[in-house]
Formats: structure tokens, sequence, C-alpha cells
């Protein structure tokens, strides 16, 4: 007898084309040789039989265009890891969002804990950094996240808010901005937050950014991010209110990404 599933929950949880994002952050890793080999495994992986999945790859500014000519034809996208918050200007080292736009990227992580951490950076100037990637016509993955002691404190939730409230710039609107869910102490550490904390942090994000941009809690993605692996991914894409992952570490061996990928 057929095993008829009684009822099909459709959460509507991430992008308008209801895909799961699956974002790959290179960090600083590789080069132009080791950035075509992985770029190229993801393309070819993703011509495949057709899945219901965005999937980004966030490579280091100097290796972009050679990403790009890598994934070209395919519907791999790409993203940078951060981007300044003038378009343009006197800034030596820095990268400017329409400069990733016209590398052909879709995407820019802003806020990600190892900016916030090793460069200063505060939840203001991630939210210039956001409002300049929506200026330019990229979606920001605008990241958030507790430190182990702000969990053990207690003080989660409160940090998170407070990220959100000044990390998410007023142009923020349907489908223009992402956020992700990045504790910090679950970053390159293989400890993962449990599925019931991560349901209920997602809802919490979802639900301080749907009031703060207007939006209802269906209209916003929220990725989870922190040591996410192919053998976790598919509980960690299965919880309510997770609408993709950001990928670090997984994401530079290509068999794992891909498998990553096909968890969703
Ligand atoms: P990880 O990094 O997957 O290596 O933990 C995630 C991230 O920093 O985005």
């Amino acid at each position: 007898m057929a095993i008829v599933k009684p009822f099909l929950v459709v959460y509507k949880t991430t992008m308008e084309n209801g895909k799961k994002l699956i974002a790959g952050n290179w960090k600083m890793h590789g080069d132009a040789e080791t950035a075509t080999a992985l770029a190229k495994a993801v393309a070819s992986f993703s011509a495949g039989p057709p899945m219901a999945v965005e999937i980004v790859l966030c490579p280091p500014f100097p290796l972009i265009q050679v990403a790009a000519q890598a994934v070209a034809g395919s519907t791999v996208k790409l993203g940078g890891q951060d981007c300044h918050a003038e378009a343009e200007g006197a800034h030596t080292g820095d990268v400017s969002a329409p400069m990733l736009k016209s590398l052909g990227c879709t995407y820019v992580i802003t806020g990600h804990s190892e900016r916030r951490i090793h460069h200063r950076e505060t939840s203001g100037d991630v939210g210039r950094k956001a409002a300049a990637a929506i200026a330019a016509g990229l979606v920001p993955i605008i990241c958030v996240g507790e430190t182990q002691a702000e969990r053990d404190g207690g003080k989660a939730e409160s940090v998170v808010a407070a990220q959100i409230g000044e990390s998410l710039p007023k142009s923020c609107s349907k489908g223009n901005f992402v956020l992700a869910y990045e504790p910090v102490w679950a970053i390159g550490s293989g400890k993962t937050p449990t599925a019931h904390d991560i349901a209920a942090m997602h809802a919490h994000i979802l639900s301080v950014a749907a009031k703060q941009t207007g939006l209802a809690n269906g209209e916003i993605s929220v990725l989870y991010g922190g040591s996410v692996k192919a053998a976790n991914a598919k509980e960690i894409l299965s919880i309510e209110g997770v609408g993709g992952v950001l990928v670090g570490g997984a994401s530079l061996k290509a068999e794992e990404f891909c498998k990553i990928i096909a968890s969703t």
C-alpha cells in the first residue's frame, strides 16, 4: 500500500521564488586555480536535475572574476564577502558595492562576525554597508549572531535583536535583503545549536525583522550559518524558519558543498 503523507507543511521561509539559498563563503582561501576548479565543479553539479535551490558562491575579491568565468552559463550566482559603505572614493584596499555588481555579483555578505570582530565593524557600519549594497542592486546577506558568553549569559536574543536594529537599513524591502543567523561560537568550531535553539532564534529574528521592516515573516529569508556540513545540512534545512545556509569551511570542498546543495 502506498504511504500517503497526510499533510505537507509548506512553510514559506525563503526567497520569493520559494527556493532555499545555499551560500558558500570561501573566506580568505584559495587561488585562481583552485577557485576555478571549485566554481566549475559547483556549476556542473547545478546543471544536473533541477533543484529548488539558489546557489551562491562568495569568493575573495580577487577571485570573483575567475569564479564568474567558471560559472558562466550556469544558474550559480556570485557574491562578495564585504563591501564599503561608499560607492567610490579614497579608501585604499576597500571594494565598493557597484564594483561587485559590475563583476556580475548578485549578493554581498555584510556584517560577518569575522568583520565585526577583526575589523571592529559596528552594527551601524553594517547597516550603512547593507544600504550601499541595496543601492547598487545587490542583495546583502546581513549576518547577526551572539558569542558564547552572550548565550551563556542569557543575552542571545537581545544581542541579536540589537544587531538587527542597526544592521538593517531603512531601504530593506521584500526580496532585496537576506539575514543570516550565525552564532559566533558555532563558526568553524564544529559546534551547532540544537534544532530547537535554531528554530527559536529564527522565529525571534523573523519577528524582530518583520516588525522593523513592516514585512510579513514569510517575506523575509533567514539563513543559518556555523559548522554546516553534509552530515547536518538536511536536518538544519528542514528546521522551521530556516531559509537556507551560509557555509564556510565545507564550501571549500566541492563534493561536500554539492552534498549540502543536494540536502535541500
Ligand atoms: P563555517 O563558517 O561553516 O566554517 O563554520 C560559516 C561562516 O563563517 O559563514
